[in-house]
């Protein structure tokens, strides 16, 4: 088996009999809304000897992950492997571009895709996140490709011993998608805090993950991305000290906690995981990520023409949309009633230059509806006109966001993780499989925790997604409980969550 890095999450694997694409990105406008670019670039890769893979293996619908651009480029008839989800995203930005042999897998249930080699996915617990792992089993080795997905340590442990108890290659994500809390409206001191909350988190997740796998080599990838529009060139420095640490960055982390069976690959570089050796891409010979200015600055100027381009194709509305907006989220309020009861608030729009206004969707039972003045709201989002018409249009709110091409604010300070569910599935079914999977939690099983000279008897499953609390609780100063699988934190003697819009921890002194 040998793995070459395509650059971001992008992976080719190669083994006697057959190649497979996982996750290619390498559209050169990159992805978001002409926001996020492949750092460094995976450009060079672009060869014809790409475009003939034996399949395709697909995580998620992000689209870092599910790049159209490339995807249209192959033989339509190319077997595109993913997981099965409640949502139909995925299929249907897979079927956009032309491919028409889609085969979707229930998690845990290989499939073969040549002789010797065969792929199976595992998905997150809770269908509120669409992530999945891919694990490729070929020629006698395993690649457990942890992309996005954040999966339990219980999750990590099955799957070892399902493929025979050694991983050979683990790669994992170093750097998290996400626009929390850079998108939102605090001063710069708490952001930085915040930031820096948030690259622990990851790092530590990284940590426990590779402690419980034991891979004989791990590799992070996944990110960070750039991000070369001069709009969004503040987002960068969150490469030296924020949400979107380099891999060089990551690897030193890790060896700090001694953890060094760590490999970079650069978009290019093979691993032949038989021989246990890397073969660097020469294209990178004078590339060092400690020139991160240099190198953004000019890449940044390389794709001036393509960013210019994009933006055109997203001019500023001609007629008010306040008709669209007002038709949309009517749709969305009638869809999941349990959802409008989970956001309970009134959400604001501040939507800047032409055709826009400040307009509210009041979720909070008895003030339902769509409101053309913005008034008081416990959340808000500000974003330009130009680009209303395409999120209206079945741009998913998810992938705007990742754009961070807004700003965000919310008073109470907390996450309202049903307001980001409603708004990036808006389809019945998957909002009917996060209601049918949140109301089968199990509460009544309980564990018992010790903080601070005292007993307390809890809940075993977090009541947010239902991971297992004596798995990944964390106890924190001050009688808290963190959850480390999403970093929820629940008050022991009220069993109130103090950062998220979440049921109350089931928790008794003893
Ligand atoms: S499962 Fe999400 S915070 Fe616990």
């Amino acid at each position: 088996m040998k793995v070459t890095s395509l650059g971001h999450a992008g992976l080719k694997v190669e083994t006697n009999n057959a190649t497979v694409l996982i996750d290619p990105w390498l559209s050169p406008e990159g992805t978001f809304l002409g926001s996020w670019f492949q750092y460094p670039s995976n450009q060079h890769l672009i060869t014809p000897s790409l475009l003939q893979p034996t399949a395709i293996a697909l995580s998620h619908e992000h689209l870092d992950h599910v790049d159209p651009w490339f995807l249209a480029q192959l033989p339509p008839d190319t077997p595109v492997i993913i997981p099965c989800y409640p949502s139909p995203i995925l299929k249907k930005k897979i079927a956009s571009t032309g491919l028409k042999n889609i085969i979707e897998i229930p998690q845990w249930q290989p499939v073969q895709l040549a002789e010797g080699i065969s792929v199976f996915f595992v998905t997150e617990d809770s269908p509120m996140n669409h992530d999945a792992a891919v694990v490729i089993v070929g020629d006698g080795k395993t690649l457990l490709n942890l992309n996005d997905a954040r999966l339990s340590l219980a999750q990590l442990c099955s799957i070892r011993t399902k493929v025979g108890g050694v991983i050979d290659v683990l790669t994992l994500q170093g750097a998290g998608a996400s626009w929390y809390p850079v998108c939102y409206e605090y001063s710069q001191e708490r952001k930085q805090e915040l930031s820096d909350r948030k690259r622990m988190a990851k790092f530590s997740y990284l940590e426990r993950a590779i402690a419980s796998v034991k891979p004989v080599t791990a590799i992070p990838f996944a990110g960070p991305p750039c991000f070369l529009d001069p709009e969004l060139a503040w987002a960068n420095s969150e490469i030296e000290n924020g949400i979107f640490p380099d891999q060089q960055q990551v690897v030193n982390w890790l060896h700090h906690q001694g953890v060094n069976n760590t490999m970079i690959l650069l978009p290019g570089d093979v691993f032949d995981v038989m021989q246990q050796s890397k073969q660097p891409d020469p294209f990178w010979a004078d590339f060092s990520f400690s020139d991160r200015d240099s190198y953004i600055k000019n890449y940044s100027q390389q794709k001036a023409t393509h960013i210019a381009a994009f933006k055109a194709r997203y001019p500023e509305p001609t007629e008010s949309l306040w008709k669209p907006f007002r038709e949309y989220f009517q749709g969305l309020l009638a869809m999941n009633s349990y959802f409008n009861h989970k956001i309970d608030m009134r959400v604001g729009f501040d939507i800047t230059g032409a055709g826009g206004g400040k307009w509210a969707v009041d979720f909070r039972p008895g003030y339902e509806g769509v409101y053309n003045e913005i008034g008081e709201c416990s959340y808000g989002y500000r974003f330009a006109s130009r680009w209303l018409p395409a999120l209206l249009h079945g741009l998913p709110w998810e992938d705007f966001f990742l754009s961070l091409r807004f700003v965000a604010w919310r008073d109470p300070d907390i996450y309202n993780d049903h307001l980001l569910g409603l708004l990036k599935f808006a389809c019945p079914q998957s909002l009917q499989a996060v209601e049918d999977y949140e109301n089968s939690m199990d509460s009544q099983e309980q564990i018992t925790i010790h903080s601070e000279g005292q007993t307390y008897k809890i809940q075993r499953y977090c009541p947010h997604a239902g991971v297992d609390l004596q798995e990944v609780g964390e106890i924190l100063p001050g009688g808290i409980l963190r959850c480390l699988s999403h970093h929820y934190e629940f008050d022991l003697e009220t069993g109130k969550c103090l950062n998220g819009k979440c049921k109350l921890l089931d928790s008794t002194r003893i």
